[in-house]
């Protein structure tokens, strides 16, 4: 351990449970030295175990639905006062698609789900920005990541409109990270991960194939969410202080390949 986020606070949206990429993130931001709130959707306090996450990392736990803007701004005014000071990282590791946990194909999507998913995975993005902004909680330097996929570049079939939402959410990041950078000398970007085992990821239809695919296109293979969280903390610590408005990939390689040896060989006749 370095010691990177040293006397840093922060707010940790996204852990559900053991899987999440968010409780990793949680478990070595505690590590690096940095104290925390950990914030997720009512309905997820039930269902994961994010008590003991906070437990293990002395943290406090401040339920929000990232939709709400009643919620968000009493989460940020709350973790101030917890925290006692402004904020020096936010991770926003938020995604739902209604028209995906319904089976409904992209083709034929329920417009009310495809909103509802577009909130929930995107908008909440500006939302939680809009009220650290607003309130000036961030510290100077300070540092925004949220997560995406790379089906906001390219065609993954049963990504669904998950796909649109993370083009918006990587978009966002890009739009509202500049006046941060030009206002409060705060910093904003995306990581683009890998697919991961998690409750999130495993609900992409044929997930298995898909992860399998990629580890055979990436010339150091996937990346896992222990590796995803090593690489937010570089992000929030004082290491990447000008890196801003980018869309990070971590992957492995995959995003730059055509295609890997070990893929050609299925399909080279004997
Ligand atoms: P996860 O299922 O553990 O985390 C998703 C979180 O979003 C959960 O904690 C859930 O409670 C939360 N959430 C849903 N609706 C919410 C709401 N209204 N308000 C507040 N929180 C809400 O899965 P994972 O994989 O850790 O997902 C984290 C992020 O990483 C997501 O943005 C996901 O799209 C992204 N990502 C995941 C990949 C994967 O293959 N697992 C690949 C690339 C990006």
């Amino acid at each position: 351990m370095y010691n990177l986020l040293k006397g840093k606070k922060g707010i940790i949206f996204g852990a559900l449970d053991e899987n999440s990429i968010a409780w990793k993130v949680a478990e070595r931001a505690h590590e690096e030295g940095a104290e925390f709130v950990l914030t997720n959707a009512p309905i997820a306090m039930r269902m994961g175990g994010i008590k003991d996450l906070a437990a293990k990392t002395g943290s406090e736990i401040i339920p929000a639905d990232a939709t709400s803007m009643d919620d968000l701004n009493n989460l940020v005014e709350k973790s101030m006062e917890i925290l006692g000071g402004k904020i020096d990282f936010v991770l926003h590791s938020i995604g739902m698609s209604v028209n995906v946990r319904k089976g409904k194909h992209y083709t034929d999507s329920n417009y009310d789900f495809t909103t509802k998913g577009w909130d929930v995975s995107a908008v909440s993005f500006h939302k939680v920005m809009n009220v650290l902004y607003n309130k000036q909680a961030m510290n100077e330097w300070g540092s925004i990541v949220a997560l995406t996929y790379m089906a906001a570049q390219r065609v993954f079939p049963d990504y669904n409109d998950m796909a649109d939402n993370k083009a918006y959410l990587e978009s966002i990041a890009r739009s509202f990270g500049y006046f941060f950078g030009r206002d409060h000398k705060v910093r904003v970007n995306t990581i683009s991960q890998s697919p991961t085992p998690t409750t999130a990821g495993q609900g992409v239809k044929g997930f298995d194939g898909f992860i399998s695919y990629a580890e055979k296109m990436s010339p150091l293979g996937n990346a896992t969410a222990l590796e995803c969280a090593d690489y937010t903390i570089s992000l929030f610590s004082d290491l990447t202080k000008k890196v801003t408005l980018q869309n990070l990939f971590h992957d492995g390689g995959f995003s730059n390949m055509g295609v890997s040896d070990s893929v050609m060989e299925r399909f080279i006749e004997e």
